[in-house]
């Protein structure tokens, strides 16, 4: 993974439906395993991306949809987890899981929540200032800690990166949701995009909100960015996408 020198460079990864829906739902039942099919190779690539990251960079959206999650590769792929130990550590990453940073305005996170108390996992809530009182009244666990960006209602994208450079990354994997991701794509700071593509049909009625991997923002034809396409890989019926940006528009 080229690393930039300026600043972490940012990766995400998304596995999306034909017809670009990331969720059937926003409630716990339905994300990304669900439109993969709990696609084993798909949750192999999810854990390999998380196995050479520094942070894990989720938003608060997606925490509370996954309920039992924990953003470290030997959750998403629990057989292979000594392999990526092995690999994080011939990588000379110095941590041995990667932190996991949660962009959260409004401070509502369940402490328990297990992504969110495993000791040997850091974790960074990325709040306001409303959001820190919120949280100054439920106990987060040890290996947690809250950081107040800025003033504003939300964090700004710059601000969440910087949050990651504080914490020595290099490489910052951002697994969504889409309203973290549609920040980071309107203030220009997503290098690389995984994206996976399960082959079924979600579509979209006036009562299913079913979101893409890029939401809270629409670009016109004039801004929207392009991407150079870097690898096409597959697996079965599965299409595994890499994806640059900052190509410009053909
Ligand atoms: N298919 C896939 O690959 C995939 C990947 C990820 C997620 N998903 C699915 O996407 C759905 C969730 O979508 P979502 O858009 O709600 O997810 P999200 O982007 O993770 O969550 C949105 C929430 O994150 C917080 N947030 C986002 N940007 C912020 C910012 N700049 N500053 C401060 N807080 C910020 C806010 O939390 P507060 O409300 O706490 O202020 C906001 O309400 C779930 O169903 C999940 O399973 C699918």
């Amino acid at each position: 993974m080229p690393l930039r020198g300026d600043r972490p460079t940012v990766i995400a990864n998304f596995v999306s439906t034909l017809d670009g829906v990331v969720a059937f739902d926003t409630d716990e039942s339905s994300g990304g395993g669900e439109v993969s099919g709990f696609f084993d190779p798909d949750r192999f690539v999810m854990g390999l991306l998380r196995a050479m990251a520094d942070v894990v960079l989720v938003g608060a959206g997606t925490v509370r949809a996954s309920p039992k999650h924990e953003w470290t590769a030997r959750h998403v792929h629990r057989s292979s987890a000594a392999l990526y130990d092995e690999w994080r550590s011939q990588l000379g990453l110095a941590a041995a899981q990667p932190t996991t940073v949660v962009a959260s305005a409004r401070g509502n996170l369940d402490p328990a929540h297990p992504g969110l108390s495993a000791p040997d996992v850091p974790v960074i809530v990325a709040t306001t200032r409303a959001g820190a009182a919120h949280l100054a009244t439920v106990r987060l666990a040890r290996n947690a800690r809250v950081e107040v960006v800025g003033t504003a209602a939300a964090v700004a994208a710059p601000d969440l990166l910087e949050i990651g450079r504080s914490a020595g990354a290099g490489l910052i994997l951002c697994e969504g949701g889409p309203h973290v991701i549609g920040d980071l794509l309107e203030s220009g700071l997503l290098d690389e995009l995984f994206l996976t593509i399960a082959p079924q049909i979600a579509g979209r009625d006036q009562d299913a909100e079913r979101f893409s991997f890029a939401e809270g923002l629409a670009f016109t034809v004039a801004t929207a960015p392009w991407a150079e396409l870097v690898s096409v890989r597959r697996s079965g019926e599965h299409l595994f996408l890499r994806y640059r940006f900052g190509r410009s528009r053909p």
